[in-house]
């Protein structure tokens, strides 16, 4: 990885210096005060406070704790929307910035204290020199894990909505680089639980028992085979088992075990046929073994897809800030989960990454004690998506009025 020139004088222009101070402190008030899925009251109340002040209208306690504000500029003009995601994660925090985390073991490990930031900066933006359609900025609780979009799409947030963005600060890239990615962006998520009951018994006499642990081994290796004897090696496919928990003592066989594990995959046809391997892997050893195994798994977020005509537009709007030689061409889906993907399967939208990188901790990712990013990120983000709202707007204009005339 390496720093390229970047080019701030555009980005400078719509967030000059004073703008981009008032990002920073918000970003670092909201990392201070860091708040779990569904618990961001805090923060809520902040971005809620900050709209009023900027005098966007909004709504709260819409999913229990999301925020939406609209820009309301002429109804019959088309409607684009900003989305951030507002929920920190159990984690100690361990960067030692001044700023750190007043609440012990919750830390915005994530960037997320950053993407709120960064959409109150192009509210900000906006509301100033108002584009030529209404904005709907949308605050959701809950991304790591619990699916905040859903139950905000279920309460309506996206009615009315043409097209939708949003972005992930990320510790690949470096501040000035923005990654775009057509089509499968992220992956399914799918978590999985293995339970296995046996016969517990004494060490020395096996042949009276079933061992839980021998089985659990068994399950781990021939799990491992099955993406590499099963799947089409051109398509992205990981499972990992990151739990394996079993026994009680050294001259015991244990009788139970259990083991986590999550699936990542970007194609249905393929997800559904692991989840199947899983399934005969656990039941014809659950026969072989005289052992009781229960699989059971749980649905994570599907894939975000990214929609082609709004990347163009991302794309377009990200070279005309950024250069085109720090547009970055994404060439692989990230077998990451985004929960973003609930608002694209719903409406247009693209998804993309904000280079972030601090220099001399590139390699500390993000979910680590020690994750932060490059401020100057705040800056580019809150540009890119307000010109790229402006830039729809107009797009979206012209193919109402065509469309209207045919
Ligand atoms: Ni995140």
């Amino acid at each position: 990885m390496q720093k390229r020139d970047i080019k701030m004088n555009k980005i400078k222009k719509i967030v000059n210096d004073e703008l981009f101070e008032w990002i920073r402190y918000m970003r670092r008030t909201i990392h201070q005060s860091p708040e779990l899925a569904f618990k961001e009251e805090k923060t809520a109340g902040l971005i809620s406070d900050t709209l009023k002040k900027l005098g966007i209208k909004h709504k709260t306690g819409i999913a229990r704790t999301g925020v939406v504000g609209k820009l309301t500029v002429d109804e019959k003009a088309p409607t684009i929307a900003l989305r951030a995601d507002m929920d920190a994660l159990p984690i100690i925090e361990e960067t030692g910035l001044p700023f750190s985390s007043d609440i012990p073991g919750v830390m915005h490990a994530c960037g997320h204290d950053g993407h709120i930031a960064i959409v109150l900066g192009a509210a900000a933006v906006l509301k100033e020199n108002p584009p030529a359609g209404n904005v709907v900025f949308i605050f959701q609780p809950a991304e790591e894990g619990e699916g905040g979009a859903k139950p905000m799409i279920e309460e309506g947030v996206l009615d009315g909505v043409d097209m939708i963005f949003g972005g992930h600060i990320e510790s690949h890239h470096y501040v000035g680089e923005i990654g775009v990615k057509s089509g499968v962006h992220t992956a399914y998520t799918d978590a999985f639980d293995i339970k296995i009951t046996g016969k517990g018994g004494h060490a020395a006499r096996p042949h009276e028992t079933t061992d839980a642990i021998l089985l659990a081994s068994k399950l781990v290796m021939d799990i491992q085979t099955i993406i590499s004897r099963n799947i089409d090696p051109l398509y992205p496919a990981v499972i990992s088992i990151g739990y394996l928990k079993s026994g009680t003592v050294y001259n015991a066989i244990a009788e139970k075990a259990v083991l986590k594990g999550t699936i990542r995959t970007t194609d249905e046809s393929i997800r559904a046929l692991i989840i199947d391997k899983i399934k005969k892997t656990t039941s014809s050893l659950s026969i072989l073994h005289d052992a009781k195994i229960i699989f059971t798994v749980n649905p994570g977020y599907p894939p975000v897809i990214n929609e082609k005509r709004a990347c163009e537009f991302a794309r377009h709007v990200a070279a005309e800030l950024v250069g085109k030689e720090n547009t970055v061409e994404i060439p692989l889906a990230s077998l990451g989960g985004e929960d973003f993907a609930y608002y694209v399967q719903k409406i247009p939208g693209c998804f993309v990454r904000f280079g972030g990188a601090v220099e001399g901790n590139e390699n500390i990712p993000s979910h680590n004690p020690r994750f932060d990013f490059d401020e100057e990120v705040l800056r580019v983000g809150a540009a890119y998506l307000s010109e790229l709202v402006r830039f729809t707007a107009k797009k979206l204009h012209k193919c109402n009025v065509i469309y209207n005339q045919k």
